[in-house]
């Protein structure tokens, strides 16, 4: 069997964040969350079926990946290697047009694109809320990155995760917000993900609290992009993020992401929403700030950040569209 297919996915941030698993094998989450995708921060991935039953191949922005990257890769690959009925290896490269590693959920738009072009390289008709659950296994947050806009993955409550995918609920151009990510850092983190929730779980007695928040913060967050209402968004995506922030820092011995530098840009982000700009931040695990704003402050608002010596870099982004196959 060879096959040959080309896809494109956009990263995605959390406004109501996911950290903790109740089944890390599956990555099944322990509660929902909600997101925006994002065009301008994609990867692009090319699948080929290779014609033996060699090892997989695995080159990530020109360079063989590493032994992380290649088992989360796996973990979609094999799955649909076996729907497919083969034993075939594949030969996978897969470019990121953003940093990867540094908060900004290059696994998201990484694992997403793979399900995508695999499930295309292999001749397997699925639709998108089953490559949702496919990437969901190798990322949780790549189950969000199949779909466009304003994305919010269910938690589900079976074993098997059959009820655990991603679900679009509002469309790109139904609210155009404008993300200015200020990278502070651009290396990779020192804690991945999967190591960090566990760690949350096991050792943080802020994480069950954190958690029982997420529920009435979906229902809030959706309502306020609902109304296009960026102070209510800002209100509740803030505190989702500190509050996740606060749990994984609650964990013994503390994971912390954010960085000196991270803090520079949230204090800015407060002294412009004290002057009445419209705009907040969210931050994941890692130390870079994505900012949120209108179109229409855009302007004010990369001008203040690109003030701060702290801020490497600005990368602009808005709500984009689903995960696609390109060729
Ligand atoms: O799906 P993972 O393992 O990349 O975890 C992502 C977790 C956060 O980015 C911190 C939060 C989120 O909901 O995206």
């Amino acid at each position: 069997m060879t096959g040959r297919a080309t896809a494109r996915a956009s990263a995605n941030i959390a406004l109501v964040k996911y950290w903790g698993k109740r089944d890390p094998q599956l990555n099944l989450p322990a509660r929902g969350s909600f997101s925006v995708t994002l065009a301008g921060l994609t990867t692009t991935t090319t699948v080929t079926v290779l014609g033996n039953d060699g090892e997989d191949q695995f080159v990530l922005n020109g360079e063989v990946a590493d032994a992380g990257v290649l088992k989360k890769a796996k973990r979609v690959l094999d799955p649909l290697r076996n729907r497919a009925g083969t034993r075939a290896a594949f030969q996978v490269s897969s470019t990121n047009d953003f940093p990867t590693g540094a908060g900004l959920a290059s696994s998201a738009s990484g694992l997403a694109a793979l399900a995508v072009a695999t499930a295309g390289a292999l001749g397997l008709d699925l639709d998108a809320t089953e490559l949702s659950r496919v990437a969901r296994v190798g990322s949780g947050s790549a189950c969000r990155s199949l779909f466009g806009g304003y994305v919010e993955w269910l938690a589900g409550e079976q074993a098997d995760g059959a009820d655990s995918y991603a679900v679009p609920r509002f469309d790109a151009d139904w609210w155009d917000l404008r993300v200015v990510v200020a990278v502070v850092a651009p290396g990779k983190k020192a804690v991945n993900s999967t190591d960090g929730m566990t760690h949350t779980k096991d050792t943080s007695p802020f994480h069950e609290p954190f958690l029982a928040t997420v529920d009435g913060d979906l229902i809030a967050a959706k309502a306020a992009v609902e109304g296009r209402d960026l102070a209510a968004l800002g209100r509740v995506a803030e505190r989702s993020s500190l509050r996740m922030h606060a749990a994984m820092q609650g964990a013994d011995p503390a994971l912390v992401y954010l960085a000196p530098e991270s803090w520079v840009v949230i204090t800015a982000v407060r002294k412009l929403q004290a002057a009445g700009v419209p705009v907040f931040f969210t931050a994941d695990a890692g130390p870079n700030i994505k900012v949120f704003t209108t179109p229409d402050a855009q302007e004010t608002v990369r001008a203040a950040l690109l003030d701060l010596p702290v801020v490497r870099r600005l990368v602009a982004a808005r709500p984009g569209g689903a995960a696609e196959r390109i060729e």
